[in-house]
């Protein structure tokens, strides 16, 4: 019976198939899909505390809308994504402790200050890039709910993509002093941009397994040397220098060769010893406490409606 359905569960993946939440699946499957798309909910509501820390900061209403409005999408991206989860057998309360209690991880990248302005037009362009680049495929991933809900956050990832870079664009046509703080802040988050794709392929414990299962329709390596490939000539538009002296087209591979990453800072920041973990949880876990009585609250109304339906 189990091989039967085994049978039918690696002919619909085979066949760029949809596994559904109620369809039979490999406690394997399962087990990855909650700890990859959990992560994945936990990245985008931590990614709002260093864009968050701009938006009094913001130099115009017009910045501070859009920036908002970014945040916001972040948000809705988080609460999507753990929705995708919950259908795996999860619920968001419990990861949400896993991420507070440092048990489930979420993307280095926004383990990094925001020191200026120019900072929320990097991570708009680079971070958001770098996202696109890994998020597009995974419109194609195997398990239902995850795929769609890509589908719709890749949309709103190119509208962030797209004002970081004219908010750079905006700068950079601007004064030398701009101009310096584009390019202070490209160098602070290129290499970390990298790291966002994950370990070397050969140092992925989880890439064969996933690529098997069309969870994963690309390596690290593949989807990083695309996003390096796509980024180049976009700062060439803009002006700015990429800081990697090593970085060149190589025509024999027809695509860009670029510098070794300092996998030693990756592991740090995995670890939860980058620069601002500990502040990125500390707030993750204040802003869980104090929103106690919103939980309550909810509950309450429920339970009210509930009784006023039952009559
Ligand atoms: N930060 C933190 N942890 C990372 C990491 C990173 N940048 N890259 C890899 N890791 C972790 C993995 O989670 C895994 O640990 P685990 O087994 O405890 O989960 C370990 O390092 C080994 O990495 P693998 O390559 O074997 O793991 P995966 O096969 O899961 O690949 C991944 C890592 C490419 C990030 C993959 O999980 C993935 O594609 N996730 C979905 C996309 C995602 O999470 N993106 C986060 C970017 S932020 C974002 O999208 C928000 C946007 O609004 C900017």
């Amino acid at each position: 019976e189990t091989r039967d359905l085994e049978a039918d569960f690696e002919r619909t993946v085979a066949a760029e198939g949809r596994i559904e939440p109620r369809d039979w699946m490999p406690e394997g499957y399962r087990r990855t899909l909650i700890r990859q798309i959990a992560q994945h909910a936990h990245s985008e509501i931590i990614g709002m505390q260093p864009e968050g820390n701009w938006i009094l900061r913001a130099p115009s209403l017009r910045r501070k809308a859009i920036l908002l409005a970014k945040v916001q999408d972040e948000a809705g991206h988080g609460l999507y994504l753990y929705s995708a989860t919950e259908t795996l057998g999860v619920d968001r309360a419990e990861l949400t402790e896993k991420l507070i209690d440092a048990k489930q991880k979420y993307s280095s990248i926004f383990n990094y200050p925001t020191l200026t302005f120019a900072d929320i037009g990097v991570i708009g362009w680079l971070v958001d890039g770098a996202a696109i680049c890994n998020q597009v495929p995974l419109c194609r991933s195997s398990y239902g709910p995850y795929a769609r809900a890509m589908v719709r956050i890749c949309k709103e990832e190119s509208f962030h993509q797209r004002q970081g870079f004219e908010l750079l664009r905006t700068l950079m046509a601007g004064t030398d002093a701009q101009r310096a703080m584009v390019q202070d802040a490209v160098d602070r988050w290129w290499w970390p941009s990298l790291m966002m794709f994950g370990p070397a392929d050969g140092d992925s414990p989880n890439t064969q397994q996933s690529m098997a299962w069309r969870i994963k329709r690309h390596t690290n390596d593949e989807l990083r040397q695309r996003y390096v490939d796509m980024t180049v000539p976009q700062a060439a538009a803009l002006g700015v220098t990429l800081p990697d002296p090593e970085l060149r087209w190589n025509e024999e591979r027809q695509a860009h060769d670029f510098g070794a990453i300092d996998w030693d800072e990756f592991a740090q920041v995995v670890k939860g010893a980058g620069p601002c973990n500990a502040q990125r949880l500390a707030n993750r876990r204040a802003a869980h406490e104090e929103g106690q009585w919103v939980r309550d609250a909810a509950a309450a109304y429920a339970a009210k409606q509930a009784r006023r339906t039952e009559g």
